[in-house]
């Protein structure tokens, strides 16, 4: 007959535990359960056309059409670039068509500007570089980065 005495019961007690233990320590108990799923990446929140805050307000000026040197051209590019600042950023300027084109590139990348049709764009660079060249002394002539 076989006797199971208490140390026997025991150590058979301690050893399955332990093994369960370790078993469960190793994730061998819980593999299917625990499976680690990484979160779904959120879709992009969609960039909903926030409603232009400006729209509809007054330019921060009171400059005229008048106020930028006669010429072909003037009133569009009027229009088109004192919705946000007077002409003064403008006269202060004196560049070549190129950098006039990156100012542009600018006022839209940047500065929010509507993107304006190539046609017109072209024509406001015109305009631009026909009244606002490189001028000799000041802005634009001794940066030798514009040269
Ligand atoms: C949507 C608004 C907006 C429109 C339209 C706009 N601009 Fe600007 N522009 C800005 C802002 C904002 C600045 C920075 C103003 C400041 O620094 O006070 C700026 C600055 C400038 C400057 C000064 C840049 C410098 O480096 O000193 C020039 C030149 C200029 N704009 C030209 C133009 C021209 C030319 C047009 C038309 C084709 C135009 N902008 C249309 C918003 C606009």
């Amino acid at each position: 007959m076989t006797r199971i005495n208490i140390t026997h019961a025991v150590v058979v007690t301690l050893t399955a535990t332990f093994i369960l233990l370790a078993f469960d320590r190793a994730g061998e108990l819980r593999k299917d359960k625990y499976v680690y799923a990484p979160p779904a990446p959120k879709a992009a929140p969609v960039a909903a056309a926030e409603p232009d805050p400006d729209k509809g307000k007054p330019p921060p000026h009171n400059d005229k059409v008048e106020d930028l040197p006669e010429g072909k051209n003037r009133e569009l590019t009027f229009y088109t670039c004192t919705a946000c600042h007077g002409v003064a950023l403008i006269k202060a300027q004196g560049l070549t068509r190129e950098l006039w084109d990156s100012t542009l590139d600018l006022m839209v990348d940047k500065h929010r500007m509507p993107p304006i049709k190539a046609e017109e764009r072209s024509e406001i660079l015109d305009y631009l570089a026909e009244h606002f060249p490189p001028r000799r002394k000041g802005r634009g002539s001794d940066n030798p980065f514009l040269k």
